[in-house]
């Protein structure tokens, strides 16, 4: 089977090349790569929806590598004004080396990568966010030791894009996931469905969830995009917050991780986010390391 040319769900990739990339990006936080291997190489960045850590990590990480990154927003380019997904990434194909898509639809993301000759990598769209899970895993076995397989992970809050990403990680990890997300705020049925043969389980109550887990995770309640949601979303939510009380089920060694950005106070109480089993900075520390380790398998 050809490996794929695009990183656009952890789920596509085996789970001997997601190891492999796991150990790339330890060795790229650990200083190999400073010979500039993406000289002379470009990577457009397409972001439809706002960004501060995949943006900079990217830019920053090609151009550590001796490349360039290119950032076009949507609404400056003729995407904004409806020139369609194919044309625009045959056209791009013909100019730059890889291509990192934020987009609202996935079906986007997905249709980009089919007309692009050219590596594309999720940068985030509405059903997974495939980078950062990556990183959330470098984080757990930089705690952890290498193989996350024996370890239990909790996941509290939206069944989003971060939850649909952790049951694709664990499908190919094969660690425990339990999550515990109100009715009617569900993971992607069809994700869920394909992770039911690992161990993963949707639980209500965020208590059992959280017991004797390892890593204990969550995310905003509104994502982008929801925003017109807030308030009937806090009303579903109220239960399903992150504080120290959640944090002392969970096994004693356990950390926690959010993707950022975070509303303290809401999914996670600030002595939690801020307090020391908080490993929120070194998470957004290694969306730089995989970012970089990513464009080394796709492009180098
Ligand atoms: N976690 C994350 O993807 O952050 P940004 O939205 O700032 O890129
Ligand atoms: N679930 C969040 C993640 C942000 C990085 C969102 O989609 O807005």
């Amino acid at each position: 089977m050809t490996e794929p040319r695009h990183f656009i769900e952890i789920a596509d990739w085996t789970s001997g090349r997601l190891r492999r990339l796991l150990d790339l990006a330890g060795r790229v936080r650990d200083g190999a790569f400073a010979d500039r291997p993406l000289e002379g190489r470009t990577v457009a960045m397409i972001f439809q929806k706002p960004s501060t850590r995949t943006r900079v990590s990217t830019e920053v990480g090609v151009a550590q590598l001796g490349g360039h990154a290119l950032m076009i927003s949507e609404l400056d380019s003729q995407m904004g004004r409806g020139e369609s997904i194919s044309d625009t990434a045959r056209v791009l194909s013909r100019y730059v080396d890889a291509i990192l898509i934020r987009s609202s639809g996935h079906e986007r993301a997905v249709e980009f990568a089919r007309h692009a000759t050219i590596p594309v990598v999720n940068g985030l769209t509405d059903l997974v966010h495939p980078c950062q899970v990556m990183a959330d895993l470098l984080t757990v076995v930089e705690e952890f030791g290498p193989d996350p397989s024996r370890l239990r992970v909790a996941w509290v809050g939206d069944g989003n894009n971060m939850a649909n990403s952790w049951l694709n990680a664990a499908l190919r990890f094969g660690f425990s996931l339990r999550l515990a997300c109100p009715p009617g705020y569900e993971p992607d049925p069809r994700i869920l469905a394909r992770a039911a043969s690992s161990q993963v389980e949707l639980v209500r109550d965020p208590e059992r969830a959280a017991e004797d887990a390892h890593v204990v995770t969550t995310d905003v309640w509104a994502s982008m995009g929801d925003e017109g949601e807030e308030e009937k979303r806090a009303a579903a939510f109220a239960g399903y917050r992150v504080d120290e009380l959640l944090m002392a089920r969970a096994h004693p060694e356990a950390i926690f991780l959010h993707c950022l950005p975070a509303h303290r106070g809401q999914e996670v109480a600030p002595e939690v986010i801020d307090g020391p089993r908080s490993r929120i900075f070194r998470e957004a520390e290694n969306r730089l390391h995989i970012i970089k380790a990513l464009l080394l398998d796709l492009i180098r």
